[in-house]
């Protein structure tokens, strides 16, 4: 019986405990009426008289072991709850602010929209889904145009007039329509293509589309305008406008800005020429805007597009367009510093 008791004062004294119940629950255990000490005071009238003294102690032992058990873990559990209050653990560190970050597409859509309304341009929206008439027909491409080939259209199976739009040049057309020159407008927004999804390509992307229709509006406006943009975007005034072909364009051009040849990066980028190539525009055709309802007699203007992706590449070092795209937090994280 000596035994057992000294196992139990083993027990009691690796006793630990969570809450003021378990604490209770382990005193009335050994302490309680019916507890295990009462329960072994009781046999000590049965113990040989030359084991009294030893029983007697070891009892004793248990008893002020478990008391003080009781005691310290009681004193524990009341500190730790004083230091909760009613606020909590008014020592714990606060907790962070995650700040969030920008979409690197949004970053560049948003610079390009700064620098055109500082010369006087407004945003202008248009749907995704288009039909016919705003992304091809009115845009100089009438059915069986070959240049409908060149952009491999999503279509809607069961109305093939109505389609993803393939270009943001569709909202050039809604604006025309609606607004009444002077207009100075650019259009944001994604369009969708029918291609193979790699590290260059998406089969959808974004846009900006720019348009200026005005009395006497001359290319040498055009260029003017687009000089300021290169110079404010990317720092670099130098630009060429390669003779090029767009059906809702006359003269149409590809523009190029010449980037430099001075480190490596400019030489990958720029394939070894210096020169980048940004978008394409163009003198509005005549047909365009009396598709519109414009006066192509009395108005003329320009237009141009380029890729906000392609852009957003190139100034942030992205190499696969994908990640534009896939909401991995690792990689938009990177942009919190910016804009
Ligand atoms: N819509 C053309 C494209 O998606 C880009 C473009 C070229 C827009 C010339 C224009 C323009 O407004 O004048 O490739």
């Amino acid at each position: 019986m000596i035994d057992k008791i000294k196992e139990l004062i083993v027990e009691a004294e690796a006793f630990t405990a969570k809450s003021k119940e378990e604490v209770e629950e382990f005193r009335i255990k050994y302490l309680g009426k019916k507890g295990l000490l009462n329960t072994y005071f009781a046999e000590f009238k049965n113990v040989a008289n030359d084991q009294k003294k030893e029983f007697g102690q070891t009892i004793n032992t248990l008893k002020n072991t478990v008391q003080e058990k009781v005691n310290a873990l009681k004193e524990e559990l009341e500190s730790k709850e004083d230091r909760k209050g009613l606020y909590g653990d008014l020592s714990r560190p606060g907790e962070p602010i995650e700040i969030g970050a920008r979409h690197p597409i949004s970053i560049v859509k948003n610079q390009i929209i700064d620098i055109f309304s500082r010369i006087g341009f407004n945003v202008s929206e248009g749907p995704e889904i288009e039909d016919d008439w705003h992304n091809f027909t009115a845009l100089n491409l009438p059915e069986y145009h070959p240049a409908r080939d060149m952009q491999d259209t999503f279509f809607i199976q069961t109305n093939p007039d109505i389609l993803l739009r393939t270009h943001t040049s569709s909202v050039q057309v809604r604006y025309m329509e609606n607004n009444k020159p002077p207009i100075r407008t650019i259009s944001p927004g994604r369009v969708y293509r029918n291609e193979a999804i790699s590290a260059r390509s998406h089969c959808f992307f974004h846009q900006v589309e720019g348009l200026y229709i005005d009395k006497d509006v001359s290319f040498a406006d055009l260029k003017q305008t687009l000089q300021y943009f290169t110079t404010e975007m990317f720092g670099k005034s130098k630009i060429r406008l390669r003779p090029s072909y767009f059906p809702f364009t006359e003269p149409s051009a590809e523009v190029d800005v010449y980037w430099g040849l001075e480190t490596e990066i400019d030489y990958r980028i720029t394939k070894g020429t210096g020169w980048l190539e940004i978008m394409g525009c163009g003198m509005v055709d005549p047909n365009v805007l009396d598709n519109c309802g414009i006066d192509s007699k009395k108005y003329s203007g320009f237009a141009f597009g380029m890729g906000i992706d392609r852009i957003a590449m190139l100034l942030h070092q992205i190499g696969d367009i994908r990640l534009l795209s896939e909401n991995d937090v690792r990689f938009l994280e990177q942009f919190k510093s910016a804009l």
